[in-house]
């Protein structure tokens, strides 16, 4: 038999050569990679979707994307409608590290054709988003509902409970590179189930100065002194993504 003889001439040096140059091979091209997927490059060609695009860079939501290596479906907001409410209100009010929030829970981790879409069942399909990845959305509130109108095919997101009353439809797919990306317009921010909204509207602005805050506030010039000789204020200012702070300052009186 030809097989076991030529085994036998194949040294046990050249066996293993052959099999680092097959792993190598394998591993350079894993079946379900994306190749360099520059969202902020993707999204420049749609002059409806530069405001959306600008929030994913500022958020470095847009970076998170671009280490990712798994298809994504992606909900952009064009800007008509990032300028009407309730999105108008997201974008005004959060700090940056909750909008960067709210923005990964537009971005699905799966990948839909049209096709899938026309084939979501009228009850719904439970989808991961990005926001699920980072701990920070407790239960599956980092997931969303997607469901069809069976009648008008209408295709609507929302947050997975009955109580929530975000919702966003989708308005045109704008572009899809199979089995990598889709991009669909939708007509509104979505804002997760249990999203802290109250809170974050009333976090400190980044950058907050608390020094300057108290001088600023006049009477609290000797605490303003304290307090930043101890070093506290360093400690305040550098946790920026804090749920906010209340202070009881004495005057200088006191
Ligand atoms: C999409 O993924 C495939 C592998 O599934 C890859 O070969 C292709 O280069 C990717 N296309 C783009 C535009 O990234
Ligand atoms: C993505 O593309 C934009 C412009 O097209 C460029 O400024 C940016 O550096 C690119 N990002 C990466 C990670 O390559
Ligand atoms: C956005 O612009 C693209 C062309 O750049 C167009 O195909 C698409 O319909 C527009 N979408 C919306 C929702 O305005
Ligand atoms: C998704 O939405 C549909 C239609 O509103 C509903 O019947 C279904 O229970 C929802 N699924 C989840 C997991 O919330
Ligand atoms: C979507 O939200 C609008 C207003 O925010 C509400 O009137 C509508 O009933 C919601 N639709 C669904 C399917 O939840
Ligand atoms: C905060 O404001 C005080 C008073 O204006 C200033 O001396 C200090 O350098 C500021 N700290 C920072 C981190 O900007």
């Amino acid at each position: 038999m030809a097989l076991p003889f030529f085994i036998s001439h194949i040294t046990p040096l050249t066996f293993f050569y052959f099999l680092l140059l097959y792993s190598s091979s394998a591993s350079a091209s894993p079946p379900t990679a994306v190749t360099d997927l520059n969202i902020t490059s993707i999204l420049a060609s749609f002059q409806n979707l530069t405001s959306f695009s600008s929030l994913l860079s500022s958020t470095s939501v847009a970076s998170d994307l671009t280490r990712r290596q798994d298809p994504i479906t992606l909900l952009a907001v064009p800007n008509p409608y990032l300028s009407l409410p309730p999105s108008s209100d997201l974008t005004r009010r959060l700090p940056p590290t909750s909008l960067g929030d709210v923005l990964r829970y537009h971005i699905l981790l799966q990948y839909f054709s049209w096709t899938d879409l026309l084939k979501i069942p009228p009850s719904g399909v439970l989808v991961t988003t990005l926001l699920q990845t980072t701990g920070r959305a407790p239960a599956n509130f980092g997931a969303v509902n997607i469901t069809r109108n069976p009648l008008t095919n209408a295709i609507t997101i929302q947050s997975p409970t009955p109580y929530s009353d975000s919702n966003a439809t989708v308005l045109s797919l704008i572009k899809t590179l199979p089995y990598n990306i889709t991009i669909l317009a939708v007509n509104s921010l979505l804002v997760p189930y249990d999203f802290n909204l109250m809170a974050s509207e009333t976090r400190p602005p980044p950058g907050l100065n608390i020094t300057r805050a108290l001088i600023d506030g006049h009477n609290f010039n000797v605490a303003a002194a304290l307090l930043s000789a101890s070093g506290v204020v360093d400690e305040f200012e550098a946790d920026e993504g804090g749920a906010g702070i209340t202070l009881f300052v004495p005057t200088d009186g006191a």
